[in-house]
């Protein structure tokens, strides 16, 4: 039984934008932004997402297909845009949206997108139930309706490979 809010919230209370600018540290050999690190802050501003919609602690169970559209040079600055799309009954589908914008014109492009589903869990790694999602604007319920049978297709490639999946004990852990 939850003991935390579980009224409805709107989807736009979880949205999150997120700025980083391109560093030699996150280039590849070509001086463009590698793949791991936009992986990495689109990870961090979905996560961000999710725990404002579910305000527990939330872990990244996938991410769908993520494709690389454009390349992002150094020195660009790059934005990233998340939001929930639909909150299921532990498990929740935020959207991501990966824009880079040339800093001397403010002009902007679109370099990637991505699907990511977050578990919220309790302090002991319980999955909790999480609120409802309240799409609001057109954009927000049709990416609502949608969700949903992107779900239906990730769970179906999940169960694929299940038989391989364990759940290890931390080796930190002392219980
Ligand atoms: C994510 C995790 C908690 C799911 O636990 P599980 O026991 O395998 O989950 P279940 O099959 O019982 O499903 C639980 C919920 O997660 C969803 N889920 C599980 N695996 C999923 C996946 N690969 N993709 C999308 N959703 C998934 C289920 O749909 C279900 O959602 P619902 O409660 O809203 O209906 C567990 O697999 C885990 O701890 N994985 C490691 C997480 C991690 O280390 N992430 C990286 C660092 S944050």
């Amino acid at each position: 039984m939850a003991d935390h809010d579980l009224s409805p919230k709107p989807a736009c209370e979880s949205y999150v934008e997120m700025t980083e600018i391109v560093l030699p540290t996150h280039t590849n050999a070509l001086g463009t932004a590698f793949g791991g690190q936009v992986m990495a802050w689109t990870d961090i501003c979905a996560g961000i997402a999710a725990t404002r919609h579910a305000r527990q602690i939330v872990v990244t169970a996938s991410m769908d297909d993520l494709h690389f559209r454009a390349p992002i040079y150094q020195g660009e600055v790059v934005i990233l845009k998340a939001q929930v799309n639909r909150a299921f009954h532990t498990s929740m589908e935020v959207g991501v949206r990966v824009e880079a914008e040339n800093p001397l014109t403010g002009e902007r492009r679109h370099c990637s997108s991505a699907y990511l589903t977050f578990v919220a869990l309790d302090a002991d790694g319980n999955r909790v139930p999480i609120p409802p999602l309240v799409p609001e604007t057109e954009d927000e319920k049709r990416r609502y309706e949608e969700a949903a049978e992107r779900r239906r297709i990730r769970l179906e490639r999940r169960n694929q490979d299940r038989n391989v999946v364990t759940r290890p004990h931390s080796p930190l852990s002392r219980k």
